[in-house]
């Protein structure tokens, strides 16, 4: 789960898979592409929102995505299409190109919507990129469990 600073969508849509998916059979993991926040915890914002359905990630710090990403994972999903672009700068070949994708394309692929960036907004965008991702993430964990 990318987006820029791994601190209020990717890791909201980390702690959202991780709860609907065997912990022993898939690993789950967020990064940003941008490296401000690193060694941050989530903003209390996706902190507030994801205890409010019961997903605590206060466990989770924030990392940079890097290129051993696509080493370590089969699928990696981009919030919006700037993140996608970042990690598809950093792919070396056409096999990590093809992991990437956005991930409200799980939902819906003729449309490459994003999931909006809430940072400067208050906290309705958070409400809204928790109920965008538990839709993906819902179509995500059924994909992987198949
Ligand atoms: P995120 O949100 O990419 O969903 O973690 C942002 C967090 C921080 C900044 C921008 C977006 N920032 O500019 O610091």
């Amino acid at each position: 789960m990318v987006c820029l600073g791994n601190i209020c969508r990717s890791p909201l849509a980390e702690g959202i898979l991780k709860s609907k998916v065997n912990s022993n059979e898939v690993l789950v993991d967020s990064a940003g592409t941008a490296a401000y926040h690193v060694g941050n915890l989530p903003d209390p914002r996706s902190i507030e929102t994801g205890l409010t359905y019961g997903i605590d990630i206060r466990n989770q710090r924030a990392r940079a995505f890097s290129q051993s990403d696509f080493d370590n994972f089969d699928l990696i999903y981009a919030m919006d299409r700037s993140n996608y672009k970042n990690i598809i700068n950093l792919a070396r070949n056409a096999e990590d190109i093809a992991k990437v994708s956005l991930i409200l394309n799980e939902i819906d692929s003729t449309v490459d919507r994003e999931v909006p960036d809430p940072y400067y907004g208050g906290t309705s965008g958070f409400e809204n990129v928790y109920q965008l991702l538990d839709a993906a993430c819902e179509r995500i964990a059924v994909r992987i469990l198949n």
